[in-house]
């Protein structure tokens, strides 16, 4: 074990009472200290970055891995969708989405579902606490309300079973939180109302799509995806992040993820 030299005398009391004890004494006081050390827990590691934090800015994977940070390609004046995501996504989450709208479009899923499967987790890399509702939010304005929808609540469906569409509590997540996790009263409320509600499918499948996406190795192009980004994403002219939207400081924070304030 290490001793903390300076530590341990400073249980003892001042120079002078050190000084004046016998060398048994001091072994005596060396050993109920190394005793008390044992009782404390380790020290947990202060993190270099919350898990929360976005992929983009350093935020690690749920197994705590980080991508190194490299320099940025610059983003067009007026940005898409699909700029954000070629540019300003990050790998890992760029291959799962993609994977995930693969998987929704290869099996025939309305074209919706094959959108809400596309944008489901881009959000990632922008922040990941609560990443249904903050993802919901970012693309709120250019989406239709059930899509949306479906990407708030993909997060709460995410830890309950349905297995009329084949989706069981996924083992990546007993990894992750732990065997016994029990999802938090605010994730159980939205599950419930979710459950009940007549878009509940459509956010379901967005879980059922997710088991899919994590396939390594698998890349899946965005171009099959353009045209149903054309149909369905209400791409504004001015630029993502600069069209005057509630939301625009989410894309605008992407787009210059180095600037200070
Ligand atoms: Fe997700
Ligand atoms: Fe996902």
């Amino acid at each position: 074990m290490h001793i903390d030299r300076r530590a341990f005398l400073a249980t003892l009391g001042s120079a002078a009472v050190v000084e004046a004890m016998s060398s048994e004494a001091r072994a005596d006081a060396l050993e109920h200290y190394l005793i008390a050390q044992l009782d404390k827990a380790p020290a947990a590691k202060a993190p270099d970055v919350r898990s929360g934090a976005g992929a983009l800015f350093g935020g690690p994977s749920p197994s705590g891995v980080r991508l190194p940070l490299a320099a940025l390609a610059p983003m067009p004046d007026q940005p898409t969708l699909v700029d954000f995501i070629r540019l300003r996504g990050t790998p890992g989450i760029g291959n799962h989405i993609l994977q995930s709208a693969g998987d929704a479009l290869k099996k025939g899923e309305p074209e919706e579902t094959v959108l809400a499967c596309l944008l489901h987790d881009f959000v990632l890399n922008l922040m990941k606490t609560d990443h249904g509702w903050w993802g919901a939010q970012m693309m709120e304005p250019y989406v239709s309300e059930k899509v949306s929808w479906a990407i708030r609540h993909h997060q709460a469906l995410r830890f309950y079973a349905d297995p009329s569409v084949g989706y069981e509590y996924p083992e990546l997540y007993v990894r992750i939180f732990g065997k016994d996790y029990v999802p938090a009263p605010y994730i159980k409320a939205a599950y419930e109302y979710a459950r009940k509600h007549k878009w509940y499918m459509d956010a379901r499948m967005i879980t059922v799509h997710d088991l899919y996406a994590f396939q390594p190795g698998v890349k899946v192009s965005i171009e099959p995806f353009l045209d149903i980004i054309g149909r369905h994403f209400r791409q504004p002219k001015e630029g993502l992040g600069f069209d005057g939207s509630p939301v625009a400081h989410m894309w605008r924070t992407l787009n210059y993820p180095d600037n200070p304030l």
